[in-house]
């Protein structure tokens, strides 16, 4: 058995392996992470539309959240058998591509949903978005909890909504919901809340007394939940995600839920995400609005394949790739313990995320963004850009091979230690 590269790059298993399936290959051989792969003028907004540090060449990008892995190779010839066929004309999702999906979420997160819940959404924060503007008005009141994701502030104020924000807190090594202000700040325009779970930039994996909290509020303040739960796939063995409508009936009927195989198989350029409604009516005027608009409610011929292949198929693929991803943070604190001390980050939980500190070196906002993208040239998201909570923080990716990660934090040390 051995891996082949394809004309267009993709890696096929061949030989006996393939055979006989996954087991009897050794990780490493069948899914190799340390390939640096050059995606330089290939569309990606990660590698070619990096404007940290104006006009700069060199920068080692590590901000937008997908990887630099190839994706499962199933996928690979799932997206390439479609390729391959040449004619490109309408497409629709067959019952198979709905399988794939209830599927993975009741063997994954043990999670029984129903085919007839789910309703295509090119992405996440589409289907956020449609649903702002189907289930509140302008003016209503929606919470969030910074710092979190930028788009959740754009989604809320581009539709002339207004902004709660209960800001996470740190306590014991990780951040924290607060409840008790999050039940302050309802009043009777507050009409919708914004969860992300698990939670990007922190590394959050929302434990299952913390969401029954939230729960009883929503539950109590009769709110509508969007549940953002894209990462949910990307959590580390010892921790369990839980989707939030699978708490309880009740809660499922006010909760709308997003998740994909964009962030979980890297195939985020293909637009398919899938969004979960149990109550009929919520589903129905969802399904609506994305009706009046046209052509939002159908995946593209490659987003179908891609996503069918991944859920079915994808899961040794995935394990593989949380081992990594895993093996990457404890290699990113080393580093920052040894050659930058100063600059910390609390350990993630899942995602391919890490939310670094640099408070205690002291600098302005501007000078971090000076010193990080035009001193040490590597391209981090800027932590003001998460809200409030954002301030002396920036967030790397670590979805990438280690010797990057390496590159990155070498970089980074080099001019951190002048400081
Ligand atoms: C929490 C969260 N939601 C949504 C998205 C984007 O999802 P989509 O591309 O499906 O809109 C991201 C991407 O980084 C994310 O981190």
């Amino acid at each position: 058995m051995h891996l082949r590269g394809t004309g267009t790059g993709c890696l096929r298993v061949t030989g006996s392996a393939a055979a006989t399936g996954g087991d009897v290959v050794k990780t490493r051989e069948r899914y190799n992470f340390d390939t640096i792969i050059d995606r330089k003028r290939t569309n990606s907004v990660k590698w070619d539309f990096c404007t940290c540090c104006d006009g700069a060449e060199d920068i080692l990008p590590m901000w937008v959240a997908d990887m630099d892995f190839q994706c499962p190779p199933e996928v690979c010839e799932a997206v390439m058998r479609t390729a391959d066929h040449g004619v490109y004309g309408y497409s629709e999702m067959s019952d198979g591509y709905y399988e794939a999906i209830v599927g993975w979420l009741a063997s994954r997160h043990a999670w029984r949903v129903s085919p007839q819940w789910l309703s295509y959404s090119p992405g996440v924060i589409t289907g956020m978005n449609v649903a702002i503007q189907t289930f509140t008005a302008p003016g209503d009141k929606i919470i969030l909890q910074s710092p979190v994701y930028p788009p959740f502030f754009a989604s809320i104020l581009n539709n002339g909504r207004r902004v709660v924000n209960n800001r996470l807190y740190v306590e014991d090594g990780e951040y924290r919901m607060d409840f008790d202000a999050l039940e302050a700040s309802i009043d009777d325009r507050t009409r919708m809340l914004l969860l992300c779970s698990p939670h990007n930039p922190v590394g959050r994996v929302w434990r299952e007394d913390e969401l029954a909290r939230l729960a009883d509020i929503a539950l109590r303040h009769e709110l509508l939940v969007f549940a953002d739960e894209i990462h949910s796939d990307l959590v580390f063995p010892q921790f369990r995600h839980v989707p939030f409508a699978s708490m309880s009936p009740e809660i499922a009927d006010r909760t709308i839920t997003g998740v994909a195989p964009s962030k979980t198989f890297n195939i985020a350029g293909l637009k398919a995400s899938v969004i979960v409604t149990s109550n009929p009516r919520l589903r129905h005027a969802f399904d609506q609005a994305q009706e009046r608009v046209f052509g939002l409610y159908t995946a593209n011929v490659f987003a179908i394949a891609a996503a069918e292949a991944a859920y079915r198929h994808g899961g040794p693929w995935l394990d593989a790739a949380l081992a990594y991803l895993q093996q990457n943070v404890s290699f990113t604190q080393e580093q920052l313990r040894s050659t930058v001390p100063r600059v910390t980050a609390l350990e993630p939980q899942g995602t391919f995320l890490m939310w670094l500190d640099f408070s205690e070196l002291g600098m302005t906002q501007d000078e971090l963004r000076e010193t990080i993208f035009c001193g040490a040239r590597v391209g981090l998201n800027d932590g003001l850009s998460f809200g409030p909570g954002g301030e002396q923080h920036m967030r790397l990716n670590i979805g990438c091979p280690r010797s990057m990660v390496a590159d990155g934090l070498a970089r980074i040390a080099s001019v951190v230690g002048q400081v």
